[in-house]
Order: structure tokens, then C-alpha cells, then sequence
């Protein structure tokens, strides 16, 4: 019988380290035998990427600017996570619903009711295995991104207040997760993280 995989989520405010600290993820699962199947959100799919493109960079409405990003994740779980899922690849993913939640709830302010409906419709019985949630002050994030990127999108746009209540919103979905949001502090260099996510892995899944 196949083992059915595992699902690991990469979560934090723009510029929190998501994307410096996958790879060590990804290594680590490889090392203990599994396929890995790695991806983001939004995105992830031919359509997806699409969305992804007019999530980042066209002006729209609040609501269409959730719905869209639930469209996005309803492909990519048909096309990509749940097909990797059922064979027994681990699925490890730069973002997913919890974003939306700490986004589109927390930092634009929809009401958290409409998320959990359309959570409930899209993954009603699908929630990460564990997620990582790379915390830190925006003021900091703001400065590691304002040396590494040329043009930012709609989200790296918006001001501290909109980073600060979107990680308001994270950290309270990680009070509210039984675990399994993990809560790394990010504000420190890279190895010392890294060794926290490492470590995270082998409590959880050794
Ligand atoms: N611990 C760290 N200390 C200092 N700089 C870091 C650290 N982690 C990442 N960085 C740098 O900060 C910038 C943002 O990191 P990264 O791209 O990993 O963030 P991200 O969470 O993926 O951001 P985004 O949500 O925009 O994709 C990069 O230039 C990266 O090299
Ligand atoms: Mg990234």
C-alpha cells in the first residue's frame, strides 16, 4: 500500500526568508527517501501561474482578489497536490491558505467568515501536515527586500501597517492551529533558522 504523503507549507510576510529556506526543506525530505513535489501560490499550475500574474500586478476588487486566489488553489489541488498527495510524493509549497486567511482577511480586512466558506468548498478535508510560519518585523523585512528587488508587485507595494496586521494574523492563526503552524523566528541569520526548520522535520516526521 502507498504511504500517502506529506504536506509542508512555507508561510510569512513578504521577504521573511520563505524562499531562502525551502531548499534545505526539500533536501531534507529527498534524504529520507520520498519524492518531492515543490510549489507556490499563487500559482503552481499553467492556469495558476496566469492568475498568479494578474493577482500580482493587475488593480481589482477585494473580493475578486480573494475568489481569484481560491480559483488558483482549487486548480492546483486538482492538477498538482492532491494527484502527489494520493501517491506518496510530499508536496511542499511556498504559500497557501493560511496566506489568504493572513492577506486577504488580516491585511485587507474581508471578514474571516467568507475564507472559512470558501476554504470549506475548495479543502474541506485538506489542511497542511505542518507549516512553517517565518515571523518577523516588517520594518526588517522591508529592508531585506528593498536590497534584492528591482520592481515590486502589488503586495510588496503596500505599506508597514498592512505587514503588520497581516502578521498579526498569521500569529493568530498559529495560537489557533493545535501545532500545526510552527512559529520560527526569522529575524536571525540564516544557518540559525534553517537549523530550527531542520530540526522541526525530525521532531515531526522521524
Ligand atoms: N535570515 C536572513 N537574514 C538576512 N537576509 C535574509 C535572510 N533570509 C533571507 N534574506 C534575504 O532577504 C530577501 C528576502 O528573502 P526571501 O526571498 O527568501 O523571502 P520570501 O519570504 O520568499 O519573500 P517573498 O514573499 O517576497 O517571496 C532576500 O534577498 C534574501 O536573500
Ligand atoms: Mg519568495
Amino acid at each position: 500500500m502507498i504511504q500517502p504523503g506529506r504536506f509542508i507549507t512555507f508561510e510569512g510576510i513578504d521577504g521573511a526568508g520563505k524562499s531562502t529556506q525551502i531548499a534545505a526543506s526539500i533536501d531534507w525530505v529527498r534524504a529520507h527517501g520520498h519524492e518531492v513535489v515543490q510549489s507556490r501560490e499563487p500559482g503552481g499550475t499553467a492556469l495558476g501561474e496566469k492568475l498568479r500574474a494578474l493577482l500580482l500586478h493587475e488593480s481589482m476588487h477585494l473580493e475578486t482578489e480573494a475568489l481569484l486566489m481560491f480559483a488558483a488553489r482549487r486548480e492546483h489541488l486538482a492538477e498538482i497536490i492532491e494527484p502527489a498527495l494520493a501517491r506518496g510524493a510530499w508536496v511542499v509549497c511556498d504559500r497557501f491558505s493560511d496566506a489568504t486567511f493572513a492577506y486577504q482577511s488580516g491585511g485587507r480586512g474581508l471578514a474571516e467568515a467568507k475564507f472559512r466558506a470558501l476554504e470549506d468548498w475548495v479543502h474541506p478535508d485538506l489542511q497542511p501536515d505542518l507549516t512553517f510560519l517565518f515571523d518577523l518585523p516588517p520594518a526588517i523585512a522591508a529592508q531585506r527586500l528593498a536590497s534584492g528587488r528591482e520592481q515590486a508587485d502589488r503586495f510588496e507595494r503596500e505599506q508597514r501597517d498592512f505587514f503588520e496586521r497581516v502578521r498579526n494574523a498569521y500569529l493568530q492563526r498559529a495560537r489557533s492551529s493545535n501545532g500545526r503552524i510552527a512559529v520560527i523566528d526569522s529575524a536571525r541569520d540564516p544557518q540559525a533558522i534553517c537549523a530550527d526548520v531542520l530540526e522541526c522535520l525530525e521532531q515531526r516526521f522521524s
